[in-house]
């Protein structure tokens, strides 16, 4: 059975410096910036197809960074068919050329996040020149026209963080999302992992409820799927049926909500417990998102033994087990 959704980073330097951002905490822990060397990508594949049902190619940085995209997306069509395999973007090197890669390849989603289509606070948020955010629609609007044309994959989403300062700006993004070829919309909450993100952390109230009923009537009205954290149940089970045709790997991704609901369900210590794989630009993996418990490298001739330990921590962390420094977890708690 494979439960495990792969976190890794094909480049994780990036061209934006987005107020929020918790790859700078990352950052600050030491972790190797710039591109995942291809051979390391390649020895990591194997192990991955084996036990993972989904791989995200962006987790802490920005992936189209990456100078030679076709090369490692050749290991990806190679490597990784039969597996969803995303890709998460803020957009703005989506060009023509990245745009064809991507519509020839396996991947099942690219995510843009686009959290404001107001210029202005678009450019404050995300740290990058005021013409920026012109750039990034005009490329989702075309990759949207050019994925209409194809086969119907991979699906393009977009992915807004919801704050104080981008909910007055949503409906706007939705009305605008429409008219762009977008698949889904899909809102998260800000994580305010730095007490400087407190202010800007949205109330589940009566007028957080009013916009996203605004968002979702609008999305419905031009067909584009809607989902968010934390909805009404019976808004959770309709966006988790009709999400299902955006997965290729289907049996994978029922399986992987099941193994979540029963983390729910039997209060393990962690959401993603035994869900949840990171892997560094070195090749070190380790089954915790915020990198706690062995990290096990597959760059060594031992492979059977490093994925031994592996599935170990895995098997640890789904029995409930946890580390010390999980305690001190922001993130998934
Ligand atoms: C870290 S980015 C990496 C991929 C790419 N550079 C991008 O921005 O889409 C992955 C996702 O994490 C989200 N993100 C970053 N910091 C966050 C925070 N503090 N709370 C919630 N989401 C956050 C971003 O908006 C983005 O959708
Ligand atoms: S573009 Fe993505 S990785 Fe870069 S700073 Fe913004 S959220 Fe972080």
């Amino acid at each position: 059975m494979k439960l495990l959704q792969a976190y890794l980073d094909i480049h994780s330097s990036c061209n934006y410096k987005c107020a929020y951002c918790y790859r700078s905490e990352l950052e600050t822990a030491g972790n190797r910036a710039g591109p995942m060397p291809l051979e390391v990508f390649e020895k990591l594949t194997p192990i991955l197809k084996r036990m993972c049902w989904s791989v995200s190619l962006s987790c802490a940085g920005e992936p189209l960074l990456y100078s030679h995209l076709w090369d490692i997306m050749d290991v990806v069509n190679r490597e990784l068919a039969g597996l969803d395999v995303t890709l998460v973007t803020n957009g703005f090197l989506l060009n023509e050329r990245a745009q064809d890669i991507l519509a020839e390849s396996i991947v099942s989603k690219v995510s843009v996040s686009i959290d404001t289509v107001n210029p202005e606070l678009y450019s404050r948020l995300c740290g990058c020149a005021p013409g920026a955010l012109e750039t990034v629609l005009r490329n989702v609007e075309s990759f949207g026209s050019k994925l209409r044309r194809g086969t119907g994959w991979p699906k393009l989403f977009v992915t807004a963080i919801a704050m104080k300062s981008t909910m007055p700006h949503l409906a706007d993004l939705a009305r605008r999302c429409c008219g762009m070829g977008v698949d889904g919309i899909k809102i998260q909450w800000l994580v305010p992992w730095k007490a400087s993100l407190e202010s800007e952390v949205v109330a589940h109230d009566d007028a957080t409820r009013a916009v996203l009923r605004e968002v979702a009537s609008i999305l419905a009205a031009g067909r584009v799927y809607f989902e968010y954290p934390n909805a009404p149940a019976g808004e959770k089970i309709r966006s988790l049926v009709q999400g299902f045709r955006f997965y290729r790997n289907k049996p994978g991704y029922c399986l992987f909500s099941l193994a979540k609901v029963a983390n729910v369900l039997l209060k393990t210590p962690c959401r993603l417990a035994g869900t949840h794989l990171n892997v560094y630009q070195d090749g070190t993996m380790h089954a915790c998102a915020s990198s706690n418990g062995p990290g096990v490298s597959f760059l060594t001739d031992d492979v059977d033994e490093q994925e031994k330990r592996m599935r170990k921590a895995i098997a640890f962390l789904r029995r409930g087990g946890s580390y010390p420094e999980c305690s001190k977890c922001r993130f998934y708690q």
